[in-house]
């Protein structure tokens, strides 16, 4: 049985959906069933379903919204079938929002992966940043009750395949998020988690500039309390709060001063090279942060490499 997730494309989302659909077509895409104990009958339709959903936009309306931390609000819509939809989002992967701001010709189109479960009926949820001056994200924020939001997607993505066997020793997968990059590496984990069959374990590495800039901390250690032996989520804090006269975070192996740098990715890997280290798929670390973060660990000559792990086992989102 093969369960399929989805990546983000950062690519993509600057292409009209033509655009997308072409360049999409060729790459092969599957959704995972929701797992529901429904009858044939009443199972719930999807509201977005690639690529019809890519070239029309579907309206969603917000019925909650919250704000979480200093800069980052919740926002919950509801789907347009209710109850009788799912999402049809696949774990890890993003969708398109689209607004066409006040006097301007084109809309802004961002990707956004959702925090709700891809299998939860009647409602899809958005953590969302908002940078200074962004478009999509002030626009996001704005947002309040009653509103509606245009969406498409999902967008296709990277294919998770479970082992039809179970391997003599279980898989263990890295995942790095830096900042906002969280939110695939949230909803990667649950996924795999949470799907059945799947004993993959799950070293997550999470680096931020502050405490304050923390969201999905009970989330997280929801995840973590329901899967011991399979979730290990480390925090890296690099801001004011991780000089030396700072005070500790407490647990030193759960809260790290500083950037996830070599000597941190080297005791995760550690940790996964207990276990057969990568999916099915050879990968073994999945990436998700901004550029800059990206490129000084996954990047050519960046740690990872260092480490002895080549590009090809590495996913970026
Ligand atoms: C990190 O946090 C400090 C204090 O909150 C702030 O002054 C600084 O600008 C932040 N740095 C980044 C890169 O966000």
């Amino acid at each position: 049985m093969a369960s399929l997730f989805s990546r983000a494309s950062r690519a993509l989302p600057y292409l009209t959906g033509a655009a997308v659909v072409g360049a999409a077509g060729t790459a092969f895409y599957a959704t995972r069933r929701p797992l529901l104990l429904d009858s044939k009958a009443n199972e719930p339709s999807k509201t977005l379903n690639f690529p019809s959903s890519m070239l029309f936009s579907k309206q969603l309306t917000v019925t909650n919204t919250e704000q979480i931390n200093h800069d980052t609000r919740r926002i919950t819509f509801q789907l347009p079938g209710g109850e009788g939809e799912v999402s049809g989002v696949p774990a890890g992967a993003a969708v398109l929002t689209q607004h066409t701001p006040k006097n301007a010709w084109f809309p802004v189109l961002r990707p956004y992966t959702p925090t709700s479960d891809p299998d939860e009926r009647g409602v899809l949820q958005l953590v969302v940043k908002q940078y200074p001056n962004g478009r999509a994200s002030s626009h996001m924020h704005s947002l309040t009750p009653g509103d509606k939001l245009s969406i498409r997607g999902p967008i296709p993505g990277y294919t998770w395949i479970v082992s039809k066997e179970p391997p003599k020793e279980a898989r263990s997968v890295l995942l790095v998020a830096g900042g906002a990059g969280i939110t695939p590496i949230y909803s990667l984990a649950k996924g795999i988690l949470s799907a059945s069959n799947e004993q993959t374990r799950i070293q997550l590495l999470w680096g931020v500039n502050g405490t304050r800039d923390i969201v999905l901390k009970k989330e997280l250690e929801d995840l973590e309390l329901k899967y011991p032996e399979r979730l290990q989520v480390t925090y890296c804090v690099s801001g004011p709060e991780a000089k030396p006269e700072a005070p500790s975070f407490g647990d030193e192996k759960k809260w790290k001063k500083g950037y996830i740098d070599a000597a941190v990715l080297k005791e995760a890997i550690a940790r996964c090279e207990s276990g057969q280290w990568g999916d099915e798929k050879g990968t073994k670390v999945f990436l998700c942060g901004p550029p800059a973060m990206e490129k000084a660990i996954g990047g050519k000559g960046g740690v990872l490499a260092e480490l002895g792990v080549t590009g090809k086992q590495v996913h970026k989102f």
